[in-house]
């Protein structure tokens, strides 16, 4: 799978990501900054927000909902906790990072 992760400024990183892994996880392995995933994906923290601009997921269960109103950049209807976002083979995903995550 291949993640494209576009900074508040424009700037991209395109990533070539391991099947099986999140998006979040796949950001703090390769540096790509902007996505903290403190709680290290179990639903406790809602520092791995990104926007969602393109990639075929299940739809936000009821703990991530509730936790994306906990962001510190204020949610849109494409927002997603980066840790729920589990990548398979062949995906292409494409996520936009909030200016904060703090
Ligand atoms: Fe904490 Fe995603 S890493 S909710």
């Amino acid at each position: 799978p291949k993640v494209f992760y576009t900074q508040p400024d424009g700037a991209e990183t395109v990533i070539e990501a391991v099947a099986g892994d999140s998006v979040m996880q796949t950001a703090v392995r390769n540096g790509v900054s902007g996505i903290v995933g403190q709680c290290g994906g179990v639903l406790s923290c809602a520092t791995c927000h990104v926007f969602l601009a393109d990639g075929d997921f299940p739809p936000p269960g009821e703990d991530e909902d509730e936790m994306l109103d906990c962001a510190a950049t204020e949610r849109e209807d494409n927002s997603r906790l980066s840790c729920q976002l589990v990548l398979a083979y062949g995906q292409e995903v494409r996520v936009t990072v909030p200016e904060a995550q703090l």
